[in-house]
């Protein structure tokens, strides 16, 4: 949560909690480059464009809510990481952050691989022509369907996350003639979200198997002697839109000590290590995320230590950001419907979408911030709340932020940062048609995902 220590704005300061609300910007006009995708600008008229295109004009063309996508910023991040942990890394986009077939194929172009955590995710994946042996495959509780899919397509891991499924796909390989590579993903004890980390805290969940007690090392020992198996690595992944580096120091450490009791037990050393995602990304102008050759540097200095103190050779590392590829490339586009004032309190701004298409507001008290697209306002700052237009009072795109006060309906207001984890987890509650995902390129727009139509709706109910 970003806090400022600034008293609020102009308007309804008194009634504030003192320190509670962001203060506006000096300029509301501003559209800081932290937060916003890379080719966002405004053209002479003060509309913000995209890849040189006005956000009016894409709005006319493809309707609001929109989420628009900034491709030439998804293709450069996707490099940048993929530069920055080189030839001897890999790096998995976590398609769960935001998964469509043109996406597929530019993580194919920029030389990224893929994890996916579901049969439609792999679907996606295959049916867009990523490798196989480039995708990984998640998830605490894959059904044997999946599983089967995923082996025969020849997928380069899979990802094991219980007992049970150390067996089920060592059977299924197996069965398959196949002998398939897999990852153990494990549980170090440390939660980091943020700034914080909670060692020892954290086996108290659904995902991997701890390596507390000796449950990690038995995993091991088990998935060693099946025959379907060929065990490549260990997988760790410790939380999401984490800034420190220090809960990744953590998770290196005890997943080495891991390494080094398995080739001191059974003379193997484990080729790779997986140490996830969950980079953080800025949400609004208070965050600091850091780069990816800053993180790379960081993460392989990091196991090269604990592999030396360990006497073991450096294992391959791979990493998973979803987030902090694709969050930051996107924004929603909404067309303003009401503005209601409440004397003493704040102004509710009603947008065209809300919790269907941002569901992170609510879900996880995100921040978020929120720009006026259509033009330019010299108009004094006012406290909004940005909220959609669902049935439910909880229903808030955008918490506390400042627009200027003489907003009005028809007017475009845009919301930065929506790129991963938005259109993912879209809903049709109040049976809402879910917005499109439209790229812009160098004046070029396209639709990647189109918009629902009544019609889609329709379809699956089958009377
Ligand atoms: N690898 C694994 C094994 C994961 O579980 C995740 C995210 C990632 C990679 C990618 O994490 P990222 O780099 O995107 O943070 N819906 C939540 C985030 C859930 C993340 C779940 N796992 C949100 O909107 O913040």
């Amino acid at each position: 949560m970003s806090r400022s220590a600034h008293p609020a704005g102009p308007r309804h300061a008194d009634v504030l909690p003192e320190g509670h609300y962001t203060a506006p910007a000096e300029d509301l006009n501003a559209l800081d480059p932290k937060v916003w995708a890379r080719t966002v600008g405004r053209d002479a008229d003060g509309v913000v464009t995209v890849g040189g295109i006005p956000v009016t004009q894409l709005a006319e063309e493809y309707g609001t809510p929109a989420y628009l996508l900034d491709e030439a910023d998804f293709r450069e991040r996707a490099r940048a990481w993929r530069t920055a942990f080189g030839d001897g890394a890999d790096v998995f986009y976590a398609g769960k952050a935001f998964l469509s077939r043109a996406v597929v194929r530019w993580l194919d172009e920029e030389g990224l691989n893929l994890d996916v955590c579901s049969g439609g995710e792999l679907a996606t994946a295959l049916s867009a022509g990523m490798p196989a042996e480039r995708i990984a495959f998640h998830g605490n509780n894959k059904s044997p369907e999946e599983i089967e899919r995923a082996v025969r397509a020849g997928v380069g891991r899979i990802v094991l996350d219980s007992f049970q499924e150390i067996v089920r796909v060592a059977h299924i390989a197996q069965s398959l003639g196949r002998r398939q590579r897999v990852q153990i993903r494990i549980t170090v004890g440390v939660e980091a979200h943020t700034h914080e980390f909670i060692a020892t805290a954290h086996e108290d969940q659904k995902f991997g198997i701890p390596l507390a007690g000796g449950h990690a090392a038995e995993a091991v020992r088990r998935a060693l002697q099946l025959d379907g198996l060929e065990v490549i690595g260990i997988h760790s992944h410790i939380g999401s839109q984490i800034f420190d580096m220090s809960g990744f120091e953590v998770a290196a450490h005890r997943v080495v000590g891991l390494l080094k009791d398995i080739r001191d037990e059974h003379g193997v050393e484990l080729p790779e290590i997986d140490l996830g995602g969950g980079l953080g990304i800025a949400y609004t102008s208070d965050d600091d995320p850091r780069e990816p050759h800053e993180i790379a540097k960081a993460l392989t200095e990091i196991v090269t230590r604990e592999c030396e103190a360990a006497r073991l050779a450096t294992p391959r590392i791979s990493v998973e950001p979803g987030r902090a590829i694709v969050g930051p490339t996107a924004f929603t586009l909404y067309e303003v419907g009401t503005v209601k004032p409440l004397e003493g309190l704040r102004t509710y701004v009603s947008v065209d979408g809300g919790m269907s298409d941002n569901i992170r507001t609510a879900l996880y008290d995100a921040e978020y911030s929120v720009a006026l697209a259509s033009r330019t306002s010299d108009a004094e700052p006012m406290l909004v709340r940005v909220v959609g237009k669902h049935c439910e009072s909880g229903d808030i795109v955008v918490k506390d932020a400042f627009l200027p006060g003489d907003l009005a309906p028809g007017d475009l207001i845009a919301v930065p940062a929506t790129g991963a984890y938005c259109r993912s987890m879209a809903s049709n509650y109040n049976h809402a048609l879910r917005p499109p995902v439209v790229a812009v390129r160098d004046g070029a727009a396209r639709v990647v995902v189109r918009r629902e139509t009544e019609e889609d709706l329709l379809r699956l109910d089958v009377g």
